[in-house]
């Protein structure tokens, strides 16, 4: 597949976003909804994955970032959070060709460090081998927390006043910017999140700040292609003002 999109779906390429961040929620519910095991739920969340990492490739999309497991996560039951690790790991393996084969690059963000050894060796290993992809970004968030990813920011800035390589008048929004775990990528033009909960749950807290959020009821586990569409076709109908008036109004003025 080369970085030309293979297919429309009736999308106007022209105003695609360039980034996707999505928060991939409602595993456990599907579960319970069928009388399964949570992990059962998050097994099923990860065929979606696929599905949408394969369609954003498609149609074009450069970055597209999944919230696949946060700061907060931690404190789930023991059982469950090595069941996702697990998965996670399998994940890095099984998705590895598909990756190469489709010119993806994977980037993890968050605090890998944090994270079981084993796992920590395959994301090194699949990170290192797509290195050198080109045809789109997928940044997926593990131990991520948005507050941790400033204060980390704010670390090193502050390091390197105190060691006088940097200046309390060169702290601006593109220093900050640098010092993010998306150094260098545009911020999402479009924020997903599935199973209805309308809350950011410390999610790309800084590079937000103008995404077009569209929640969907729809869990996890049943998002489908068709529905990511609709939702970036929905993104495509909106107006993004950024604080400013519409073009008439401004002509006006
Ligand atoms: C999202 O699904 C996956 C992770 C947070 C790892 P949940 O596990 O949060 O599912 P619900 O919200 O309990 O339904
Ligand atoms: C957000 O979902 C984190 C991920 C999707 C990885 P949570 O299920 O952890 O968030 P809350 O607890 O509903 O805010
Ligand atoms: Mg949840």
């Amino acid at each position: 597949m080369n970085s030309n999109p293979v297919a429309d779906y009736g999308l106007d390429l022209s105003n695609l976003p360039a980034h996707i961040a999505v928060i991939m929620d409602g595993n456990g519910r599907w579960a319970k909804k069928r009388l399964l095991n949570r992990v059962k739920g998050h097994e099923k969340g990860a065929d979606v994955v696929r599905a949408v990492v394969t369609t954003c490739r498609e149609i074009g999309i450069r970055f597209l970032t999944l919230y696949a497991f946060s700061t907060e996560n931690w404190q789930r039951p023991k059982v469950e959070v090595s069941a996702l690790m697990s998965l996670l790991k399998k994940f890095l393996i099984d998705e590895t060709p598909e990756m190469l084969d489709n010119r993806i690059r994977l980037n993890v963000i968050g605090q890998i460090e944090r994270l079981p050894d084993d796992v920590q060796v395959e994301i090194r290993r699949a990170m290192h081998v797509t290195a050198h992809n080109t045809g789109m970004c997928l940044n997926l968030a593990l131990s991520y927390g948005g507050r941790s990813e400033i204060v980390r920011a704010v670390m090193e800035i502050a390091t390197g006043i105190e060691k006088g390589t940097l200046k309390v008048s060169d702290v601006s929004d593109a220093l900050v910017e640098q010092h993010l775990y998306t150094a260098g990528m545009p911020d999402p033009e479009l924020l997903i999140r599935t199973s209805g909960e309308m809350r950011i749950s410390n999610f790309l807290l800084w590079q937000i700040a103008y995404s077009e959020i569209f929640i969907t009821q729809t869990l996890w586990p049943d998002f489908t292609k068709d529905e990511l569409i609709g939702i970036i076709k929905d993104f495509q109908g909106r107006e993004r003002r950024f604080g400013d008036v519409a073009p008439p109004d401004k002509q006006t003025s």
